[in-house]
């Protein structure tokens, strides 16, 4: 008990001897009993908070769950409903382009964990917006269709299309240079790709 008390008064006299402005040196030993090397410990200190802080962030981040919808398929606006697809460019389409630009979006287990689940969502509802081939009714226009279809060849050769973290994480997506000539001798038969499209990938 009487340590106790003498401890705590020499650390009330070192920490108020800090403030009056003495050596902050002094002020050392009584602020952790293991005084070693105060720096470092406080330095680790720091680093566990921080930690605590990001593992309480990522916890919470798990209640936001975006919506991971797979729309009804309705056959008469699909791509093929529109358009002539050769039956070998139908099943590439298929695994390399349908779970970001089609209605059935096949969703690995990571997409249920934030923060990638908001990432690949938002992938998704883009590659929806832009082009879905269970939906070609969407398309803006005739010419905004025929647009897409023939900028696609451009999308597969240079590679920005199915995007690079896409291909790394399925390995069914990556195209073979058979597959890709299939893909462009079937798009560019909708004319040459517009200038704009395909840019920024
Ligand atoms: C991981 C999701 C994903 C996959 C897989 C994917 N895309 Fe996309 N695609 C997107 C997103 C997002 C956009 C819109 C934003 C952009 O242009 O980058 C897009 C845009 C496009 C566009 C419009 C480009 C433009 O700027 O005009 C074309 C064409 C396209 N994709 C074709 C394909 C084709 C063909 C495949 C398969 C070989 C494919 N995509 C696979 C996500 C994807």
């Amino acid at each position: 008990m009487r340590i106790g008390w003498n401890k705590v008064n020499s650390c009330s006299v070192l920490v108020v001897g800090l403030h009056l402005g003495s050596n902050p040196r002094h002020a050392r030993p009584c602020l952790g009993d293991n005084a070693g090397d105060g720096d470092s410990s406080m330095n680790m200190v720091r680093v566990k908070r921080v930690l605590l802080a990001l593992i309480v962030l990522l916890v919470f981040a798990q209640l936001v769950q975006p919506k991971r919808t797979n729309p009804p398929v309705v056959p008469s606006r699909s791509l093929e409903a529109h358009v002539q697809v050769p039956q070998q460019v139908q099943p590439i389409l298929k695994r390399a382009c349908g779970d970001c630009h089609s209605n059935e979006t096949v969703w690995p287990w990571y997409s249920h964990v934030a923060p990638i689940s908001w990432l690949i969502t938002s992938d998704v509802n883009d590659g929806r917006n832009r082009l879905n081939f269970h939906d070609w009714e969407a398309q803006k226009s005739p010419e905004e269709a025929t647009k897409n279809l023939a900028s696609i060849c451009k999308e597969v050769r240079n590679g920005g299309m199915p995007p690079l973290m896409f291909r790394i994480m399925h390995k069914e997506s990556r195209l073979s240079s058979e597959d890709i000539n299939a893909v462009c001798s079937w798009s560019q038969s909708f004319g040459p790709p517009s200038q704009s499209a395909g840019q920024g990938n």
